[in-house]
């Protein structure tokens, strides 16, 4: 029998206590009411429960996906069910994905929830939109390039985020999408991947406890020697073409490999991008290298054929964790989302006072997460002794 949407969400908000502890106080003060929030997310189990807590404080949200492959469809049609409306279709043409994140734009909302900034491109000097939120690398560097009509919260950029979501989140799922893809076994085998950013350190340790072989290619210094000294061989992605049995790609930069990386790599590669867009794996160019068009050999993934050299390349380089995988377990995007809903309310409540443009995450949101995150897991932590808070004080 097919998974009903409602148990999935209902399985995800059981793992995500802080956002259910959000939840029941924004449920009693309401902070949210007349607020007309307008998301660009994948649509998950975990995303809705983020949607039904901003509900629960008083807020009308309108989702649309940030990924046409990573909805899914159980939880589009339960969270429409309950009255939320929802633009997104799992494998949905990209006119349709588009459509939905254009119909969201120009209904009226006044708080923008973003992963990928596609939705704030469209709509953040619109009439009555306070600000807005963005969550991913990617969405942050387009935005910071932009002439913004509204603030920005860089929730990408939070330390809870980055330790959490980035780290955690990714290094386990992105393994999870590829293993799931293509029943590899790790241990023995040699995995490249290219970016040692938060994310990359994720999957590059997630994948030395399953026994691989972890080699790291980076354009930055301080990475490649922070690699290095983390014990992983750090080497060109040339040189490391010719070594690796599975690649990954996640630096954020398009053409991370291409023609001269696929015409050095063994038989039988592996291929995957855990990156935000499908930019980092030249398709074009592997198309070209190839012999002829690209075949099913399992359901999501493509052999090309390179004269008898077999690359396989695992949800036609879309963002692995998601197109193959479920995404980040709901424990981690407890502290995501739970982050997003508090920016949510900082937005509505002091959003006037900032100007356009990216800000930080005020770092006693960040500090919140945290707490309710230690409490959630049962953690007691120390403070400060009134000597040590003197102490510190004559030296700052
Ligand atoms: N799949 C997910 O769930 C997920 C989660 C978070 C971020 N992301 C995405 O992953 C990408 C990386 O995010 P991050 O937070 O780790 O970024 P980051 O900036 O912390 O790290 C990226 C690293 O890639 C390196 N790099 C850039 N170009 C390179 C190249 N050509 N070859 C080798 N290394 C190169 C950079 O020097 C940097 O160290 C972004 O697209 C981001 O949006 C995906």
């Amino acid at each position: 029998m097919p998974a009903d949407g409602t148990a999935r969400i209902e399985w995800a908000e059981r793992r995500m206590p802080v956002l259910r502890s959000i939840r029941e106080r924004v449920a009693a003060e309401q902070p949210l009411g007349g607020v007309r929030v307008g998301a660009c997310l994948h649509v998950t189990a975990e995303t809705g429960a983020l949607v039904r807590t901003l509900r629960a404080g008083g807020a009308e949200v309108a989702l649309c996906a940030a990924n046409p492959l990573s909805t899914q469809d159980d939880v589009a049609r339960s969270l429409r069910a309950e009255g939320i409306e929802v633009l997104a279709e799992r494998g949905q043409d990209v006119a349709a994905y588009r459509r939905g994140i254009q119909t969201v734009a120009a209904s009226g909302v006044n708080v923008l929830v973003d992963d990928g900034a596609d939705l704030i491109a469209i709509a953040h000097d619109a009439d009555g939109v306070i600000g807005g939120l963005e969550e991913t690398t990617t969405g942050l560097l387009h935005l910071r390039r932009m002439q913004l009509g509204c603030p920005i919260l860089a929730v990408n950029d939070a330390q809870t985020e980055r330790a959490f979501n980035d780290r955690h989140g990714t290094g386990q799922s992105a393994l999870d999408g590829i293993l799931r893809a293509t029943n590899l076994l790790l241990a023995g085998q040699t995995l490249v991947v290219l970016g040692f950013g938060w994310t990359g350190k994720g999957i590059a340790d997630r994948a030395r406890g399953a026994g691989a072989a972890v080699v790291v290619c980076e354009v930055d210094p301080m990475r490649a020697l922070e690699a290095r000294m983390e014990g992983f061989e750090v080497m060109t992605a040339l040189e490391a073409a010719a070594r690796g049995d599975v690649f990954v790609t996640v630096t954020g930069a398009p053409g991370v490999l291409r023609r001269e990386h696929f015409e050095r790599m063994k038989d039988g590669a592996v291929l995957a991008n855990a990156g935000h867009f499908d930019v980092e794996i030249d398709l074009e160019a592997l198309r070209g290298v190839a012999d002829a068009p690209p075949r099913d050999v399992l359901p999501l993934v493509e052999e090309y054929d390179l004269g008898g050299r077999r690359l396989n390349l695992i949800a036609r380089g879309r963002v692995v964790n998601l197109a193959a995988a479920e995404g980040h377990p709901a424990a981690v995007m407890d502290v995501s989302f739970a982050l997003q809903a508090l920016c949510v309310e900082e937005l509505v409540r002091s959003g006037a006072a900032l100007g356009p443009g990216v800000h930080p995450v005020p770092v006693a949101i960040d500090n919140e997460v945290a707490r309710l995150k230690l409490a959630a897991l049962g953690v007691e932590i120390d403070t400060l002794t009134d000597e040590q808070v003197t102490y510190r004080r004559a030296f700052a």
